[in-house]
């Protein structure tokens, strides 16, 4: 063969060659970008601390893992440094454009409260008016979250307060699938962060986000589940409760479950 035929031959190998390259790392952006992690994964705990005979097990349904471990936030943070993770996660967080939430959004609602705050709660999504304020919990549901809070002697200072959705949905409509794939490992890094002794999941996504499952809120509400080095407790969204009142009783017996752990320590 010429040496000229040998060089074209030659090109046209590099050309298909980096054609393979392209399409693998199309694929592997894909991947990405649907949250398929390559990173070893923290083997987050998710399951129901036994209480009597009741012992729930949850399948593992919600979208791929996603990796939200790190090695920083293993040990203790002080309060100044956990100030200063929180301010970076934040700062990563406004810049994010994963989905197309980052179009419709007036602010990134990060997170708001305690970086200390032994309770967190994590709700939806921002609506209405945390969109144009940047703080979550401010419209009407929050108000009642507030005096959920306050039944409990305590103030919404003394707790940390966040969403599993950072950006407001057009409308308040539900979250879906893509976007809670999307922006669940920033409430994930925060509570990493804050590591908060007992998380209270108002409603049903962030309870199914949070333990991986889709059992329904009626199901999960009201029981002690363990996350990562905290207890979780699920319980009704206080915007469901606006809508439905008569489940206030139940929601009042959940947060008591949470008063009586913080005060004794114990499930
Ligand atoms: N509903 C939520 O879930 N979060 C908010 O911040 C406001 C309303």
């Amino acid at each position: 063969m010429s040496s000229s035929k040998q060089q074209s031959k030659l090109q046209e190998a590099k050309a298909e060659v980096l054609s393979l390259l392209n399409v693998l790392s199309d694929k592997v952006d894909l991947e990405k970008k649907l949250g398929v992690s390559y990173i070893q994964l923290d083997p987050i705990i998710k399951k129901r601390i036994p209480h009597g005979e009741n012992v729930v097990s949850h399948p593992s349904t919600l979208g791929p893992d996603i990796d939200t471990h790190n090695e920083e936030t293993e040990v203790e943070l002080s309060r100044s440094e956990k100030i200063e993770e929180l301010r970076k996660l934040e700062e990563q967080v406004k810049k994010c454009t994963k989905c197309d939430l980052c179009e419709s959004r007036t602010n990134v609602v990060f997170g708001v409260g305690d970086p200390d705050a032994r309770l967190m709660f994590v709700g939806e999504a921002p609506g209405y008016y945390e969109d144009e304020q940047g703080e979550p919990f401010v419209g009407k549901a929050g108000q009642l979250l507030t005096k959920i809070i306050e039944s409990i002697g305590m103030k919404r200072s003394d707790v940390y307060l966040a969403n599993i959705l950072k950006c407001r949905p057009p409308e308040n409509r539900n979250p879906n699938t893509n976007e809670i794939v999307m922006c669940s490992p920033h409430s994930i890094k925060q509570i990493e962060i804050i590591r908060p002794e007992i998380i209270c999941a108002l409603g049903i996504f962030a309870a199914q986000t949070l333990l991986d499952t889709t059992e329904s809120i009626g199901e999960l509400r009201g029981k002690f589940f363990e996350y990562q080095k905290a207890k979780l407790l699920a319980t009704y969204h206080p915007a469901y409760l606006l809508r439905n009142p008569d489940d206030k009783r139940k929601v009042w017996e959940d947060i008591k479950k949470v008063r009586d752990y913080l005060r004794e320590g114990s499930a």
